[in-house]
């Protein structure tokens, strides 16, 4: 199992669309998806009691620091990947998902607050990364960029980020009717009527690119690539594989 974190300690960056965004298209491919509701908000909760068919990802709400580790390893055994909606706390359950997650991604809207909310959930990455002495990737996903004025800034904005050495998704969110539609409707993209969302079909096609940079960063390294610090402490098990190939 894959465990994408998704955080930014600033509220309204964009967390519980891209989660549910990520979650859907990943469903919708057929892949075994859970939904984590970090948040006691539990937009992600309430959502799925819009739509409770069975093609949807389930979503588990309640998380605690005590129950996340048993959780992970029930999933675990029939789950390909477990999609983590965090609040904007900054707090022990925060980065004890960090150290759960193969990936950490941090939607960041244009503006000053955004990337100061970005930047606290980042030094909390690092600080587990450093204390747990393993990485953990994480990357910036730009989110609600216009659909219009997306060029010169928003390079701007890719560009300055790499310079900081700041990795950044290809692909942005960009702010579309569709993905507020999705929680007032319940569903995913693909079943949303065709007079609610806008665009539905460029809707579709920014959520696919997104899902398939963040499987290509979850692929990268391929069978060398690092597990998550905290996952051989809940779910991950050793490789029975990989320690008779040490024996031999
Ligand atoms: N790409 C987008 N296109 C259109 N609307 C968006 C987009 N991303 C977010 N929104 C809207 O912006 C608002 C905040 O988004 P969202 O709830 O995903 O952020 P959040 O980071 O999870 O917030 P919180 O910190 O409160 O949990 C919501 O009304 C959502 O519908
Ligand atoms: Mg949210």
């Amino acid at each position: 199992m894959r465990v994408v974190g998704i955080a930014n300690m600033k509220g309204g960056s964009g967390k519980t669309t891209a989660s549910l965004l990520l979650a859907t298209e990943l469903a919708g491919r057929g892949e075994t998806v859970a939904l984590l509701d970090c948040d006691p908000q539990g937009h992600l909760t309430q959502w799925r009691l819009l739509e409770r068919s069975a093609d949807q990802p389930p979503v588990f709400g309640n998380i605690t620091t005590a129950g996340l580790p048993n959780l992970l390893r029930r999933l675990s055994e029939n789950t390909g990947v477990t999609v983590i909606d965090l609040s904007g706390a900054s707090d022990v359950l925060a980065a004890m998902c960090f150290g759960l997650s193969d990936l950490v991604l941090v939607p960041l809207q244009g503006s000053a607050m955004d990337a100061r909310g970005a930047s606290r959930a980042l030094e909390l990455v690092r600080y587990v990364a450093q204390n747990a002495q393993a990485p953990v990737r994480q990357a910036i996903l730009l989110s609600r960029v216009s659909p219009i004025a997306a060029t010169r800034s928003l390079r701007h904005a890719i560009e300055t980020l790499r310079a900081a050495r700041v990795q950044v998704l290809d692909t942005p969110l960009v702010e579309r009717g569709a993905y507020r539609a999705v929680f007032d409707h319940g569903g995913a993209l693909a079943t949303l009527p065709a007079a609610l969302g806008g665009n539905i079909a460029n809707a579709r096609c920014n959520a696919a690119q997104f899902a398939d940079d963040v499987l290509a960063m979850l692929d990268a390294g391929g069978e060398g690539r690092k597990p998550a610090p905290f996952s051989s402490l809940c779910f991950r098990q050793s490789r029975p594989d990989l320690a008779d190939a040490a024996l031999r």
